[in-house]
C-alpha cells in the first residue's frame, strides 16, 4: 500500500497535506471550494503487470482491498466490501450488470464509507456525521459500529424502511428530516462545529471517492483488463462516476488497461429530479438546484450535486451523456429484469437498465456495444417501495 503523497484540488489543483483530516480545498478563490483527490507516488508500479500486484495473495477474501497497491497504507476497517459479481445479461449480448447489491449493507456505498471510516479511525476521529438519502447512512453506521466510532445520520423522513431499520440496529444517532438530502446536509453543516462532528458528506472529504474508484478497477479487471464501450451509472451526487474516472486515469498511467478508448459515461437520473441532465442538455458547466424533487429512486433525489462540474466534464469528455428516465420506466425495468434475468434491481439500478433500453431504441447505442450497467443497490432494500409500486400488501395484512 502506498503512502499518500498529497491531496489535489479538483478545481484549482492546489496540493494539501494528508497528515491531518481534510474536507474540501482551502485554497480555492471561488466558491464552492473544490473536492479533493488522493494522490500517491505510483512510479514504482509503472510497467508492472497487474497480475503480479493485484489480488488477495495468501490472505482470505479481501474484496476491494485486492487493489491495496493503489489505496492508502492504513489498516482497513472491512466488512467484505467490493469484488462484486459482473453478470452477463441473458438477453442483451453486449450488456453486463455490475451487482453492487452484493456489498455489505446491500449497496455500493459500502466501498466509499469503508475507506472513509478506515481513514477516520486512522486519524483518530471520534464522531462522524452524514446527510444521506438512506444507503450511505446505512453504510456509515455499519462501518462506524465496526470501528467503534459514533455515527450521526440525517435522512429524509420518507426514507426506505430498510435504511431506518439498519441504522437503528447499528446503533447510529438518527435524525429524520422533513425534507430531502440537501436539507439534511444543511443541518449537519449548522451543527457540526458545536457537536465536534467530522462531516463525511459526499465529496466533502476525499476518501469516499477513493473507495468508489475500486469500481473502475474492478470493472476493467473483470472484463479482462479492457474497457467496455459504455458505463451506465445512476447519478445522485455522482461519486461513483468521479471515482471510476479517476481509476481509468490511474490504470492508464500504470499501463494496466489494454490501450483503447475510455468508456462513454452515461449518468442516469429520474425525470422527477434531473438537475445534471438539464445542465448537460443546456450546455452548462454546473447545475441549478432542482425544485420539488420527487422520485421513488431515493438515491437519485439529490437536487444539486456538489461535484456537478466534474460529472458534466466527464460525460462530455467521454462522449457520453446525461439521461433521464421516468419512475414508470424504472418500475417496468425492475419487473422486466426480475422476471427475465432473475435479478431484483434497486430503483436506482433500474434507472440504469431503463436508460440502456432507451438509448438502444434511440439508436445512440448498438446492441453489440459492450456496456456495464450499475445496479448500485439490492432490490431487497426497497421492499416497501417496490411493494407499493406493484400494489402488493404483506400477506396476512388485511
Ligand atoms: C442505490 C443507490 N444508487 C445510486 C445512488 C446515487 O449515488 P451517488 O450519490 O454516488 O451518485 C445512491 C445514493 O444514495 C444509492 O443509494
Ligand atoms: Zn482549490
Amino acid at each position: 500500500m502506498p503512502a499518500i503523497a498529497y491531496l489535489e484540488c479538483s478545481r484549482c489543483h492546489a496540493h494539501l497535506a494528508a497528515d491531518t483530516p481534510q474536507t474540501v480545498c482551502t485554497q480555492c478563490k471561488d466558491q464552492p471550494a473544490g473536492a479533493l483527490y488522493v494522490r500517491y507516488d505510483l512510479s514504482h508500479l509503472h510497467g508492472t503487470s497487474p497480475r503480479d500486484v493485484v489480488g488477495d495473495g495468501d490472505l482470505p477474501w479481501r474484496g476491494m482491498w485486492r487493489y491495496h497497491a493503489v489505496l492508502p497504507d492504513v489498516e482497513p476497517v472491512t466488512l467484505g466490501e467490493g469484488w462484486t459479481p459482473m453478470l452477463h445479461s441473458r438477453r442483451h449480448p453486449g450488456a453486463w450488470l455490475k451487482e453492487e447489491g452484493a456489498n455489505p449493507t446491500g449497496a455500493f456505498k459500502a466501498r466509499g464509507l469503508a475507506l472513509a471510516v478506515t481513514m477516520a479511525k486512522h486519524y483518530g476521529l471520534r464522531k462522524l456525521a452524514i446527510p444521506s438519502a438512506g444507503n450511505a447512512a446505512g453504510a456509515l453506521s455499519a462501518y462506524a459500529a465496526a470501528a467503534g466510532i459514533e455515527a450521526h445520520v440525517f435522512m429524509p423522513r420518507d426514507v426506505p424502511i430498510a435504511n431506518y431499520v439498519e441504522v437503528t440496529a447499528y446503533g447510529a444517532h438518527v435524525t429524520l428530516v422533513d425534507g430531502v438530502i440537501s436539507d439534511c446536509g444543511r443541518m449537519v453543516a449548522e451543527r457540526k462545529q458545536q457537536e465536534d462532528w467530522f462531516d463525511v458528506s459526499t465529496l466533502k472529504e476525499p476518501f469516499r471517492v477513493e473507495g468508489k474508484k475500486t469500481m473502475g478497477y474492478e470493472l476493467v479487471e473483470q472484463l479482462g483488463w479492457e474497457y467496455p464501450d459504455a458505463v451506465f451509472y445512476p447519478t445522485g451526487g455522482g461519486v461513483g462516476m468521479i471515482g471510476m474516472w479517476k481509476a481509468f486515469e490511474e490504470l492508464e498511467q500504470l499501463g494496466w488497461v489494454k490501450p483503447g478508448r475510455r468508456p462513454r459515461m452515461f449518468g442516469v437520473q429520474s425525470s422527477g429530479c434531473a438537475p445534471v441532465v438539464k445542465a448537460f442538455d443546456d450546455g452548462a458547466a454546473a447545475s441549478s438546484a432542482w425544485q420539488n424533487p420527487h422520485t421513488a429512486a431515493a438515491g437519485l433525489r439529490v437536487p444539486k450535486a456538489y461535484g456537478d462540474y466534474i460529472l458534466l466534464e466527464i460525460m462530455r469528455e467521454s462522449g457520453g451523456m446525461a439521461v433521464a428516465v421516468s419512475d414508470e420506466d424504472i418500475f417496468a425495468s425492475i419487473q422486466d429484469w426480475a422476471a427475465h434475468e432473475g435479478i431484483l434491481l434497486s430503483p436506482e439500478g433500474a434507472a440504469a437498465t431503463a436508460a440502456y433500453a432507451q438509448l438502444l431504441s434511440r439508436g445512440v447505442l448498438d446492441p453489440s456495444d459492450r456496456v456495464v450497467l450499475f445496479n448500485t443497490g439490492a432490490g431487497l432494500k426497497y421492499i416497501d417501495v417496490i411493494a407499493s409500486a406493484l400494489h402488493l400488501k404483506a400477506p396476512g395484512q388485511a
